[in-house]
């Protein structure tokens, strides 16, 4: 910015300064969640001369504008809500219903004893069964789940990570059954146990055979499944956690890194794995914090993609992601304001050009969405999407002073922290030693603190209070379903060839000693033979052991 503006925007400051003198502003310092200093005014002279050579145009590398050079206007992202709970058919019936309301992908939400590898008939399950999700046992769960829903037509996401062979080789041969050939399938597994072990908690084996049978599935869907997305590298959790938005991009680039590492070890080749990577983020409440923070991460993963590990593919260098609207800032006071909150989130997400979306719904603070509360969420997408106009122009909020100069201080603190954790021997070294978890636990202790300070204000929580009357309508899973989920299972198991089952099972444990044996087939073999979840995953127990946490 030429002098003649240096000069007049320090002659503004002197006004605005005796403005303050009779109204003083409301904090001595303004910053976002990731405690970056906010300005009370961008100018010009905060924008980098070079900011035109960072943006790049959008579908051009670093993609800072978004991978695809016209966004929305050719495609609105996918309206992907997470959905699943009780039984098998319950959910199918969640499915087709979100499904004729308009959403355009599918994503499903598996109960606590699914994503830690028990079948709903294991004392560790009891109680558990279909809770936070659907219980699925045996690729009959599968088929009723996907009942009526043809998997040529829709993808679907599985959250699902260390059981993720089990349930992707379920959803192969559902395909099959339903006459969609492996390569058609279109979809999603999360795959990524880094985070489980950082935040989430549903790991099961220790992490050398866990990035083992990860990499297995990225060298079988390379061959069989080329449309399928291998992984989705999260930070949501990270964020859900408590982490700041600096740390859930840094620490979920990270992992990233250990996973690209990972498959360059077992002799994959980067640009043959890399265009199936995928990634998932958080949409908190600091709307200009996230569509920076969108913006920030696809530049930094492109160039650690194109100059660290020299991939030549493009498509390597893409970071195409889901975004989940913040799980944490619902409040179970006042339901109806998280409809405000979700779409502001929401809106963050497409401002930030996300490529999935999945909006949560006002009473998930309290329990899983009711159908109406889930279809005021979905509603919340098409809104945006139909009449607010936001998608009809790519990276609207480009060359905002504050966007830019947000993005780029978003990327100059996320490679600060990638710098130390490189030094620390990467993402895995850096979770054993407990440097993410430390960072995160710290962070959240922060906020709560500035929460219960009321320094920051959650509005209906601990500002604008009111006499709550409890008359929320609550989905409540049927305490029966346990039972009847447990009698289903049971059945299948007196109904399959034993010996089959029994002769699969034998090869999964032969081959899981010896890397050089890819474990899919073996696995989808034994579904195929209706083995169970559970039984897969305990042969897999057996020859790795459980990982006790770090
Ligand atoms: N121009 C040209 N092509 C375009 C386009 C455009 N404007 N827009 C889209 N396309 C193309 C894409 O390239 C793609 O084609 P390809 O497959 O041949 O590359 C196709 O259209 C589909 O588009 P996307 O791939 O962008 O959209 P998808 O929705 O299929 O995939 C994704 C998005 C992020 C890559 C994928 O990984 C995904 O769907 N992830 C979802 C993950 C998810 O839902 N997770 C939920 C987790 S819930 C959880 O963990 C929280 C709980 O624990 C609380």
């Amino acid at each position: 910015m030429t002098s003649k503006y240096e000069n007049q925007h320090a002659q503004w400051e002197k006004e605005a300064d005796q403005v303050t003198e009779r109204f003083p502003e409301r904090k001595s310092l303004f910053e976002t969640s990731s405690h970056i200093t906010v300005e009370r005014l961008y100018s010009p002279n905060e924008i980098d001369k070079t900011y035109m050579d960072k943006l790049g145009f959008p579908g051009q590398y670093p993609y800072t504008r978004g991978i695809q050079p016209t966004m929305y206007r050719s495609r609105y992202w996918t309206m992907r809500q997470y959905a699943g709970f009780g039984s098998a058919k319950e959910t199918n019936e969640r499915f087709r219903y979100l499904l004729d309301q308009g959403q355009t992908g599918l994503s499903v939400a598996f109960d606590l004893p699914t994503q830690i590898g028990y079948d709903s008939d294991d004392p560790m399950a009891e109680g558990e069964v279909g809770k936070v999700g659907v219980a699925i046992d045996s690729l009959a769960d599968m088929e009723t789940l996907f009942d009526q829903i043809p998997l040529d037509k829709v993808s679907t996401s599985m959250t699902i990570n260390a059981p993720a062979s089990v349930l992707l080789c379920m959803y192969i041969a559902v395909g099959e059954k339903q006459g969609v050939p492996k390569e058609k399938l279109t979809g999603t597994i999360q795959n990524d146990i880094l985070k489980e072990y950082i935040a989430r908690g549903t790991y099961i084996y220790p992490p050398k055979p866990s990035m083992r049978i990860i990499t297995d599935i990225f060298a079988y869907c390379q061959e069989h499944l080329p449309r399928f997305n291998t992984i989705s590298i999260s930070g949501y959790h990270i964020r859900e956690a408590g982490s700041t938005a600096v740390q859930e991009l840094a620490f979920t680039i990270a992992n990233g890194m250990a996973y690209v590492d990972a498959a360059l070890a077992s002799g994959l080749d980067i640009d043959q794995f890399a265009p199936r990577l995928a990634f998932f983020f958080n949409a908190h409440n600091q709307f200009f914090e996230e569509v920076a923070k969108f913006r920030a991460a696809r530049r930094i993963w492109a160039k650690i993609m194109k100059e660290h590990y020299q991939a030549q593919n493009p498509k390597s260098w893409k970071l195409r992601f889901h975004t989940q609207t913040g799980g944490s800032t619902l409040t179970a006071q006042q339901p109806d304001n998280n409809i405000v909150r979700v779409a502001i989130q929401a809106l963050s997400a497409v401002m930030g050009g996300t490529q999935s979306l999945h909006t949560n719904s006002r009473d998930e603070a309290l329990a899983l969405p009711t159908e109406e509360s889930a279809r005021i969420a979905l509603r919340t997408q098409q809104i945006i999407a139909h009449e607010s106009g936001v998608a009809d122009t790519v990276d609207p909020l480009a060359g905002s002073y504050y966007v830019e100069k947000l993005t780029d201080n978003m990327e100059k603190e996320v490679t600060d922290y990638l710098q130390q954790i490189s030094d620390l021997g990467g993402a895995v070294q850096a979770i054993e030693e407990g440097f993410m978890q430390r960072e995160i636990h710290y962070a959240a202790y922060q906020s709560q603190k500035a929460i219960e300070q009321r320094e920051e204000i959650i509005v209906g929580m601990n500002q604008f209070k009111i006499e709550e009357e409890v008359n929320e309508e609550l989905l409540r899973v049927d305490e029966k379903l346990e039972k009847q989920q447990i009698k289903k299972t049971q059945s299948v198991r007196t109904e399959r060839d034993a010996i089959a089952v029994e002769q699969a099972l034998n090869r999964i444990r032969k081959a899981s000693q010896q890397t050089t044996i890819n474990l899919m087939p073996l696995i989808l073999d034994a579904v195929k033979a209706y083995a169970t979840v559970g039984e897969i995953c305990n042969v897999l127990r057996n020859e790795y052991g459980e990982y006790t946490g770090m």
